[in-house]
């Protein structure tokens, strides 16, 4: 089942002459139990991809659809309930709100499509163990967090409730490249599982855990291959 549809998507930031393509005619599938890595350079508008695939951003022509639905097709309402319920983001700088605990914050997309209080903590501290954050660490707010905590709970929050489609931009920025690779391993479970996972990312180690890995170049996709040999096979490499 398809999970993620772009139809010929493209997105044009500003106008006149300062109309810039960051994304020109893209067509992505991701099914369930799919995870799908996407690389280059720096402004070629894999962050664009990104949003527009959670419905953060609108394209200027063609269509998303999630679940088989093209969110252009929604109000502002039932985008944000669809948002909250179906897609799972991890943002580049975490976006943890600073009066909110660790454990609140993981808990507020369930609260916020009216999940009781109580049965929001119990699922936001599963959540927070699941990316190894103790229920101590839960009660903390984010300025006592160390980055790679905060971004923990930032995952956390992405991967609670029953997330069918998980965007992760950059997710290990601030994390040792031990933590990163648990945080891809938590990632590739969650596919595994059957949702669908798209990651931006600069690293080839990481890519490694993908099933697929798409290149953009200057707003178009230049290449879809499979991934370099993944992690494990070049660690048992690195091992013997
Ligand atoms: N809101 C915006 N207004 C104007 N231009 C934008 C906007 N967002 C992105 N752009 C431009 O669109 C292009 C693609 O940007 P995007 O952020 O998608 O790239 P990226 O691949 O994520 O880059 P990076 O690796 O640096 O995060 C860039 O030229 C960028 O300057
Ligand atoms: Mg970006």
């Amino acid at each position: 089942m398809t999970v993620l549809h772009l139809k010929g998507v493209s997105r044009v930031h500003g106008s006149g002459e300062n109309a810039v393509n960051a994304l020109i005619d893209t067509d992505l599938q991701i099914a369930a139990g799919e995870f799908v890595a996407i690389m280059g350079p720096s402004g070629s508008g894999k962050s664009t991809l990104l949003n527009l695939a959670g419905g953060l951003d609108a394209p200027t022509s063609g269509e998303v659809l999630v679940e088989g639905i093209v969110l252009a097709s929604l109000n502002k309402k039932k985008l944000a309930a669809m948002r909250r319920r179906s897609v799972g983001y991890v943002f580049q700088d975490y976006n943890l709100v600073p009066s909110l605990t660790a454990a609140e914050n993981a808990a507020l997309p369930l609260e916020l499509d009216g999940t009781g209080t109580g049965k929001a903590r119990k699922l936001a501290l599963a959540a927070l163990e699941e990316v190894g954050l103790d229920a101590k660490q839960a009660d903390r707010f984010p300025d006592e967090l160390s980055g790679g905590q905060a971004q923990r709970v930032a995952i956390a929050r992405a991967l609670i409730g029953d997330r069918r489609l998980v965007l992760a931009d950059e997710p290990t920025g601030a994390l040792d490249s031990t933590t990163g690779e648990e945080v891809l391993k938590l990632l590739r479970r969650r596919c595994d599982a059957g949702a669908a996972g798209l990651l931006v990312t600069h690293d080839a180690r990481h890519a490694g855990w993908a099933d697929r890995v798409v290149f953009l170049r200057d707003g178009r996709v230049v290449d879809t291959s499979a991934p370099l040999p993944d992690a494990e096979t070049l660690l048992e490499g690195a091992e013997s």
